[in-house]
Formats: C-alpha cells, sequence, structure tokens
C-alpha cells in the first residue's frame, strides 16, 4: 500500500511544473494534514512491533519525498534561470550604436581644448558676468573716466538702473579684477567667455569669445609670459617650432604690453603657420599694470604678474580653416555638420587635441 502511495507522490512532484504546484505537492504529502503525516498519526494505535516496522518505512518513505521535492525545486530553479538567459541574451558582436547627429560647436571645442592646454600648465578656470559694471570693465583696469581707450571699445551701454552703469562686456578682463578681488595671490587662472562690442562686418560681429590668462606672485616675469605663450600656441597649433614675435603695444592695463604675432606664409593666398618669415597677430598681453593691482586691493611692491587676452573665434577660424567669422552664429545646421565636433571627440592633452 504504501509503494502505491509512493509511486503516486513521486508522479506528482515530477508532474509539478512550477514552485507553486511543488509546494502544493509538499503539503499534501508532509504538510501537518498531509498523507504521510496522517499514517504517522496512526502509529500510535499499532503494537509495538509492527509500530517499528510500520515507522521505519515511513520515515524512510517521507525521507524519499523530501529528497525528491528538494531535486524538483532545484531542476526548476535551473530551467528557470535558463530560460531568463535565452531571453536576455546580448549579442555583443553586433556594431555600436550610429554616430550622433548632434555636433560640438568649433567655439565650444576651441574653448575646451586651451583649457585642457592651460590646465597641464596649473591653470584653473575663472568666470564673471556678461553684464558688467563700469568699474569692473574699465576704472579698475586703469582706464580713468574720460580716458579716449574706452571709445576704442564700441560699448554697449545698459539703460541706466540706480548709480551703477551697467554694460556688457568688452572684454573678459573684468575677470581678472573679479579673481584679484575675490582670492589672494598667488593666482593663475584663464577665463573664456562672451564679449560685445559695438561693430559689424567681415572681421567682426557684436558678439564674439575672448579667453584671459592671468598669473600673480611674487616673482612671475615678462620670461615667463613669454614662455607660457610659446608653449601654448605650439600645443594648440600643433605646430613645434611655431615662432612667436613679442610686439611692443598698449593696454591700460598692461606695462610693458605687448601684441603677439605667430608666424605664417600667404604665399598663393592660402594660409599656413609656421616658421615661414611671415606674420598674423593673435593675441594681448603685458605685465599686469601696478594700479590695477592697487584696484584690486593687492600690494604692487610684492606681487606682480602677467595677464594676456586672446580672440577664440579668430583662433579657431585660423586652426581649422574657417573663411568667414560670421558664420559662427547663423546657427546654419550643414554649417555645423561640416566644420562641428563628435561629441565624444573631447580633447585632453593624454588623449590629443583635435587636429
Ligand atoms: N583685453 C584686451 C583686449 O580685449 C586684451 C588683453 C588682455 C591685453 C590682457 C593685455 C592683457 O584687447
Amino acid at each position: 500500500m504504501l509503494d502505491a502511495l509512493k509511486d503516486e507522490l513521486l508522479s506528482q512532484v515530477n508532474a509539478a511544473s512550477d514552485l507553486a504546484a511543488l509546494e502544493e505537492v509538499r503539503v499534501t504529502a508532509l504538510g501537518k494534514k498531509g498523507r504521510i503525516t496522517g499514517f504517522m498519526k496512526e502509529l500510535g494505535g499499532l503494537s509495538p512491533d509492527e509500530r517499528r516496522e510500520r515507522g521505519q518505512q515511513l520515515n524512510a518513505l517521507k525521507d524519499e519525498i523530501a529528497t525528491a521535492i528538494d531535486a524538483r525545486k532545484a531542476d526548476l530553479a535551473r530551467a528557470h534561470l535558463e530560460a531568463r538567459l535565452a531571453a536576455e541574451r546580448i549579442d555583443v558582436t553586433l556594431p555600436t550604436r550610429p554616430e550622433t547627429e548632434g555636433r560640438i560647436h568649433p567655439i565650444s571645442q576651441t574653448i575646451d581644448e586651451m583649457v585642457a592646454i592651460f590646465a597641464e600648465m596649473g591653470f584653473s578656470v575663472a568666470e564673471g558676468p556678461d553684464v558688467e559694471d563700469d568699474f569692473h570693465n574699465f576704472t579698475a583696469l586703469n582706464f580713468p573716466p574720460g580716458h579716449p581707450a574706452r571709445d576704442m571699445h564700441d560699448t554697449f551701454y545698459l539703460p541706466d538702473a540706480g548709480d551703477k552703469k551697467m554694460l556688457l562686456r568688452t572684454h573678459t578682463s573684468p575677470v581678472q579684477v573679479r579673481t584679484m578681488l575675490n582670492k589672494k595671490p598667488p593666482i593663475r587662472i584663464i577665463a573664456p567667455g562672451r564679449t560685445y562690442r559695438s561693430d559689424y562686418d567681415m572681421t567682426h560681429t557684436p558678439m564674439f569669445h575672448q579667453i584671459e590668462g592671468l598669473v600673480i606672485d611674487e616673482a612671475t616675469n615678462m620670461g615667463h609670459l613669454k614662455g607660457c605663450l610659446i608653449e601654448f600656441c605650439r600645443a594648440f597649433f600643433d605646430v613645434d617650432d611655431l615662432p612667436l614675435r613679442f610686439r611692443p603695444s598698449f593696454f591700460p592695463f598692461t606695462e610693458p604690453s605687448a601684441e603677439v604675432d605667430i608666424g605664417c606664409s600667404r604665399k598663393g593666398g592660402e594660409l599656413k603657420l609656421g616658421n615661414y618669415g611671415d606674420w598674423l597677430e593673435i593675441l594681448g598681453c603685458g605685465m599686469v599694470h601696478p594700479n590695477v593691482l592697487e584696484a584690486c586691493g593687492i600690494d604692487s611692491t610684492k606681487y606682480q604678474g602677467f595677464a594676456f587676452g586672446m580672440g577664440i573665434e579668430r583662433v579657431a577660424m585660423l586652426k581649422y580653416g574657417i573663411p568667414d567669422l560670421r558664420t559662427f552664429f547663423e546657427a546654419d545646421l550643414r554649417w555645423l555638420k561640416h566644420y562641428g565636433f563628435v561629441p565624444l571627440d573631447v580633447p585632453s592633452m593624454a588623449q590629443g587635441l583635435t587636429r
């Protein structure tokens, strides 16, 4: 009789198609009101000899069924896992996603490249507002009120609001002032950003970009300025022997001041950068004027340093052969597709700048 029960229970175990069905089988056989449990309860009414024999048989049956249930449980779990693995299969040999449509604008790319080079030299990035006041854009930079150099900037003035004269910054140099007012030397920053002048033709747009550099400490001199800019230009334009020429110039906020030309050739109407005897102006620089240091609360008998400012569109046009400045801001997707950069080509000194 127990043999028949055994066969019946084993076939139920093997027929259970999931964990819930298997649990039901277990309860029917081994649960408190289960069939084997039921027989166990009847042992009390038997004689001692019968009880021992029957008890052994029932225990053996109970173990066999429990073992069968465990084995079935493991089978079901394995089958479940295999089904999942098959369903979630990933073909790692598939090609990568198609290239994204979006492009990084050449201005953003150029700024990223510049930041990568200067970061390597130990500069950090500083920022200032596009809407400035007269003090930061001019007065603190040693442009006294009524100074003729103010007129050279074609400033956009904003409608009067209170006692401060507000304007759109005409250069990134006010970030020098903000930085010096806010932190103690040593200072080593660059400040890329938008600048504005009321001017529009082949080579001027009312909004354009500059990058400012400022180094202030107790020992930095003109030699450091030259070394820094030579190093930068050679890395940025990727021309190892690119010659630089420092020409005396004037800015109210630097003394001495210089404009920097890089070597080029214009033979056959084609512009090439390198040691070819011709020159092209790319930036302004100089040693920070003591009046500027004092206006920013820095002791000019103890501290000194250099500053430079460069037009970003101009060097981007040179590097990437973009012929017309105005196209930068026309938001023409065909132009962006042609001159823009793939978002994954992030410039870095370790992985290379864009060529
Ligand atoms: N701010 C100057 C300009 O816009 C450039 C410059 C910056 C010159 C720093 C010297 C030092 O022309």
